[in-house]
């Protein structure tokens, strides 16, 4: 009973949610507490925030709002200011949009590329997130016809380019700034973020189903050829560099160093002395996860939750570490489930290091918000990732911890403390992606065939 109410309740924050242009649903606020919101961009719709809220009206039959959604978009992405000598490329979508009525009553419009978020980052998720909602759509509601116009067509192979063109990259990882992900303010994972290579492997997954057969184009054919190449260079490349096990620990521990030639073990020339403290004694036998970030002597140690589920959902990890990854939240769940599932990121950035690699930020103080908070809108992909791996009993019991508080609390966006035991010092109320979320969760658990619905 209690959780039927608690959906019921959920399903009316996204209700009032949506947003409407020239009539039509075109997506959905990221908060609805207003005026009390903790930023002004809260009254817009996120791209990444939306995705949740896409899957539940796709699972009710409310298709249109998607597609709306999707063309609303697109047609936001040319849109983006430029500086004299710095444009942004054409791919590159925003972070978020509002609708706005001027003097006359026309609705417009207006898109967010960073310039209203913390940093001024252009968010690198965003257009990653979007090829891969239109494949859900697509599967979701066996409309192929959205996919292939022209200007769907010309888009995909705008955000291809960007990301498969030549850079000076040298790995099959994507280089991006500092908060340009859901991690949106400055939180040390500038360079490989996990969260943008499941993702970016997410899009390489299902870009041959969405472009337009290649042959006729030559052009064309070869940008998928290389998607199709570099999905395989980037799986081989995670799966190996980023993870993390009691074994891969004893040998970065053991590590010789300064290595030079092709037989070098070390390749990435990790130091053995930057090994955080906290890993060795928490990190469980028979369980492992995706390191944080891979680098040129840098290894980011901390638990992402949302690259690592990601990563379970879209098989970027093999099986054998997806079940490993799933086992680690089972034996720490404390640590990773707490209070309110899920946490964030773990451990949490503390003193000197949290001075230097946040430039000292008090909203990400540690064990709060995105140094260590805990976040309700990752519930769904957590459920996704455990029912995919045959663990529907971790997710059933993160579900029902979630279910017990989130209503009575107002659907935080986030949970402060260790295991998530205080609402956020300076969360919104009314998250929208916190409800939908939860919603999105017990759909999965009622009806995990959804699942096929994911790249
Ligand atoms: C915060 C989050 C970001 C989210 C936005 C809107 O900035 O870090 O991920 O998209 O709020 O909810």
């Amino acid at each position: 009973m209690k959780t039927k109410s608690v959906i019921k309740a959920a399903y009316k924050i996204l209700e009032a949610s949506i947003l409407t242009h020239e009539g039509k649903p075109v997506g959905t606020v990221a908060a609805l507490s207003s005026p009390h919101l903790a930023a002004a961009n809260y009254e817009e719709c996120f791209i990444r925030d939306f995705i949740p809220s896409a899957l539940v009206f796709l699972a009710d039959g409310r298709g249109d709002i998607v597609r709306n959604f999707l063309t609303t978009v697109l047609k936001l992405r040319t849109r983006e200011r430029t500086i004299a000598g710095h444009e942004i490329q054409p791919g590159v979508m925003p972070a978020s949009f509002r609708v706005v009525t001027d003097q006359d009553g026309n609705e417009n419009i207006l898109a967010d590329f960073g310039e209203k978020a913390i940093g001024r980052v252009a968010p690198v998720d965003s257009m990653l997130w979007w090829i891969i909602l239109l494949y859900i759509y697509q599967q979701s509601t066996g409309d192929t016809e959205l996919a292939q116009k022209p200007e769907f067509q010309d888009t995909m192979k705008q955000i291809l380019h960007l990301c498969i063109r030549d850079s000076f990259e040298v790995s099959p990882a994507l280089l991006v700034p500092d908060a340009c992900t859901m991690i949106d303010r400055r939180m040390g994972i500038y360079g490989h973020p996990l969260e943008i290579q499941s993702l970016f492997f997410g899009v390489l997954r299902v870009i041959h189903k969405l472009l337009d057969d290649p042959m006729p184009d030559k052009k064309n054919h070869s940008l998928l050829e290389t998607a199709f190449t570099r999905e395989r260079a980037l799986q081989n490349y995670v799966r190996i560099f980023y993870w993390m096990d009691l074994e891969r620990l004893n040998e970065v521990h053991r590590y010789t160093t300064e290595e030079f030639g092709p037989d070098s073990r070390n390749v990435l020339n990790i130091y053995p002395e930057s090994i955080p403290d906290w890993i060795t004694e928490w990190l469980p036998d028979e369980c492992g996860y995706l390191v944080g970030n891979v680098g040129p002597s840098r290894m980011d140690f901390r638990y992402f939750s949302l690259g690592n589920l990601l990563a379970v959902i879209f098989g970027l990890a093999t099986d054998v570490q997806s079940e490993k990854i799933m086992r680690l939240y089972e034996q720490r769940w404390d640590d990773l489930i707490g209070s309110m599932p899920l946490k964030i990121i773990y451990p949490a950035m503390e003193g000197l290091e949290w001075q230097v690699r946040t430039g000292s930020d008090p909203k990400n103080v540690p064990w709060s918000y995105q140094n260590g908070g805990n976040w309700p809108a990752l519930l769904w992909s957590f459920v996704a990732a455990g029912l995919k791996t045959g663990r529907g009993d971790l997710c059933e019991r993160a579900f029902q911890i979630a279910v017990r508080r989130i209503g009575t609390d107002n659907w935080p966006e986030y949970y402060d403390g260790r295991s998530g035991r205080l609402i956020g010092r300076r969360s919104n109320s009314q998250q929208v992606w916190s409800a939908t979320s939860l919603i999105l969760s017990h759909k999965l658990l009622e009806n995990p065939d959804m699942l096929g619905i994911l790249p």
